[in-house]
Parts: structure tokens; C-alpha cells; sequence
């Protein structure tokens, strides 16, 4: 789910200051206050209040704070986030940060939390995704003081000394804000055909434990199910809880110079769940698409990728694992 830009005012009427934060002080107090303009390096919100600013300057962050939110500058810990932005719609921007006071003591624990009090108290344009807010639909994921995670799975850093600074996923488009394009993405996990190919289903003789059931049209067939033992569902952990976050593919180098080519390790990951399941049976053909100096061999095990993966997986170990079977394939 996309959080949106929403430009009526009326449904913003009781928020808090709708502004944007950039740029030096002394520009800011000559920049106009249209709504939408942008202005130089200051974007300014529409909003019922009159619009401020803070200074992106640390040492004046502090007085600007007591001048524009005073509710906040009474606060005993006060967090600054600097956040990436950039707005497609608006002519010849370049991407800046704007830089958003929080009351630590009146803000949940994750950064996904000051995300959501900025967007629903500061500044209604800020543009995210989230759905679940607890690490299970890979949505949040961003560059987070420099690490890709899931921004509701990270913890706000208290010390109020430092600003956390927030950027999209690295080394994708950007379509707003803190919004990849994840196009290329989807597409190579399409590519890799992430569903079971256990042969002809209408052969019942296939199905090892056939029974009569009736489907939704009323008519009774013979329908069955494919089981597994134990010891081959186990081998399955670690890779079906994969949330498909983009997380470690994001932050491999290799992804980063040849994520037109390279399937990168969330997806290579993905193609090893399916070989290793042992109802499949296109195990032969899913090695075969995968051997190419391009799509596979990209990978020179850096492992970035098992680093940073937020569901604590290993996709440098599953890639590994091809090339092992891709190397047992081509020898036999
Ligand atoms: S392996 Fe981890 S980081 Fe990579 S997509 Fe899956 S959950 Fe995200
Ligand atoms: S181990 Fe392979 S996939 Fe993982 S970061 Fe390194 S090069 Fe990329
Ligand atoms: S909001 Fe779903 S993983 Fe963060």
C-alpha cells in the first residue's frame, strides 16, 4: 500500500504544520508561501497554518524548533529525522532532504512509527509504503542510517544527538519519495515461475494419495494431494519465509551494476525454494534457466545480502546452493 500525497485541505484542516523542511533559514524567509511551489531548494506545503521552516543548519535545528512547533520544543527528547524527497509532479526538482522534529516520549518505538506521525502531524505529502507494521508484508523496506531494513521492524535510535536519515531502497527508480519502482523486481521473480510444477494433475496416477471429492462446479473427481516428508519440508525453512522486502538484492553490489541481468538474491533464493522442493518436478529445467554467467554467476559472495535481511535469512547460502547442484548437474 502506497501512502499518498493528499493535496485537499479540508481533510488536513486539524493537522499540525504542513511544511517541508530545506534549505537555509535566510531562504526560507524569502520564499512565498503558494501552495505547491517550489521555490529554489524549498518545497512548501498548502496547509490552513501558515507555513514554516526549519534550517537544515544542526546548530540552529534547536531555536527553529521553539519558533515553528512549540509543542514539540518542550519536549526533553527531541529526535530529528532527515528523510529523502522527491516529487515527480513538481518541474525540474532534484531530490533533497527535509529534516522532521519528533517527541520521542510521545512517538512509538519504530522508525515506521515517526514515519507515520510525521506524515499524519507535519507533513501530509511525505510518500511511503506500509501495510502490516510488523515485518510481514515487506512493504516498509528503505535505506535506513544506511542499512536496507524494514522500517517497522527498526528500532528508533534515542540518541537524540544524531539525526536518523531515511533514503529509498538504493540503486532502484524512484517513484516518489520513499517509493521504488519494483517493476524489474517482480518481473524476475515472475521469470523464475515461483509455483510448484508437479507434473500432469489430471493424471490421478500421479497423485500419490487419490481420492474422491466433489470440486466447485458439483461434479466428483479423483483429487489428491503431494505429500512430503518431514526431513524434505525441513529443507524448505529458512527460504519460505522469505517476504520478498528487496532488501538484499538492494543492497548487492552486483544487483546495483546489473539488476537488468543479474536475478540478485531475493529471486535466487526464491528459485532454490522450488528446486529443493521435492513435489516438484521441473527441477532438471529451473537449473537449466538459471545457468548463466549473467542471471546466476553474478554473484561473487559478498554477502550483503544475508547481512542486512531483516527475517534473519541467508540467501548467500541458498545461491550457493545452485551453483553446488548446477555444478553436480553438469558433471553427470
Ligand atoms: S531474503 Fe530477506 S531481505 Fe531478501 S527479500 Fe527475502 S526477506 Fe527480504
Ligand atoms: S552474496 Fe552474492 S547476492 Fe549476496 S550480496 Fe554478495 S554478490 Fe550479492
Ligand atoms: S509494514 Fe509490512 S513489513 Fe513493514
Amino acid at each position: 500500500m502506497i501512502s499518498t500525497t493528499t493535496t485537499t485541505t479540508t481533510r488536513f484542516a486539524s493537522s499540525l504544520l504542513a511544511r517541508s523542511i530545506r534549505g537555509s533559514a535566510a531562504t526560507a524567509a524569502t520564499t512565498t508561501t503558494t501552495a505547491s511551489t517550489i521555490n529554489n531548494s524549498i518545497r512548501i506545503q498548502a496547509g490552513p497554518q501558515q507555513p514554516r521552516f526549519l534550517s537544515t543548519n544542526e546548530a540552529a535545528l534547536k531555536t527553529d524548533v521553539h519558533a515553528v512547533l512549540p509543542e514539540v520544543a518542550e519536549a526533553q527528547r527531541i529526535k530529528y529525522f532527515k528523510v529523502y524527497r522527491w516529487d515527480p509532479e513538481q518541474e525540474n526538482q532534484k531530490p533533497y532532504l527535509s529534516t522532521y522534529p519528533i517527541d520521542l516520549d510521545d512517538c512509538g518505538p519504530m522508525v515506521l512509527d515517526a514515519l507515520l506521525k510525521i506524515k499524519n502531524e507535519q507533513d501530509p505529502s511525505l510518500t511511503f509504503r506500509r501495510s502490516c507494521r510488523e515485518g510481514i508484508c515487506g512493504s516498509c523496506a528503505m535505506n535506513i542510517q544506511g542499512s536496507n531494513t524494514l522500517a517497522c521492524l527498526a528500532y528508533i535510535d534515542d540518541d537524540c544527538r544524531k539525526a536518523t536519515k531515511i533514503y529509498p531502497l538504493p540503486h532502484m527508480y524512484v517513484l516518489k519519495d520513499l517509493v521504488p519502482d519494483m517493476g524489474n523486481f517482480y518481473e524476475q521473480y515472475r521469470s523464475i515461475e515461483p509455483w510448484l510444477q508437479a507434473g500432469d494433475e489430471t493424471d490421478v496416477d500421479n497423485l500419490p494419495t487419490p481420492r474422491a471429492s466433489p470440486g466447485p462446479d458439483g461434479n466428483t473427481k479423483l483429487r489428491g494431494e503431494y505429500l512430503q516428508s518431514r526431513e524434505d519440508r525441513a529443507k524448505l525453512d529458512g527460504m519460505y519465509e522469505c517476504i520478498l522486502c528487496a532488501c538484499c538484492s538492494t543492497s548487492c553490489p552486483s544487483y546495483w551494476w546489473n539488476a537488468d541481468k543479474y536475478l540478485g538474491p531475493a529471486v535466487l533464493m526464491q528459485a532454490y525454494r522450488w528446486i529443493e522442493d521435492s513435489r516438484d518436478k521441473n527441477t532438471a529445467k529451473r537449473l537449466g534457466d538459471l545457468d548463466d554467467a549473467f542471471k546466476l554467476y553474478r554473484c561473487h559472495t559478498i554477502m550483503n545480502c544475508t547481512k542486512v535481511c531483516p527475517k534473519h535469512l541467508n540467501p548467500g547460502k541458498a545461491i550457493a546452493q545452485i551453483k553446488k547442484r548446477m555444478a553436480h548437474a553438469n558433471q553427470s
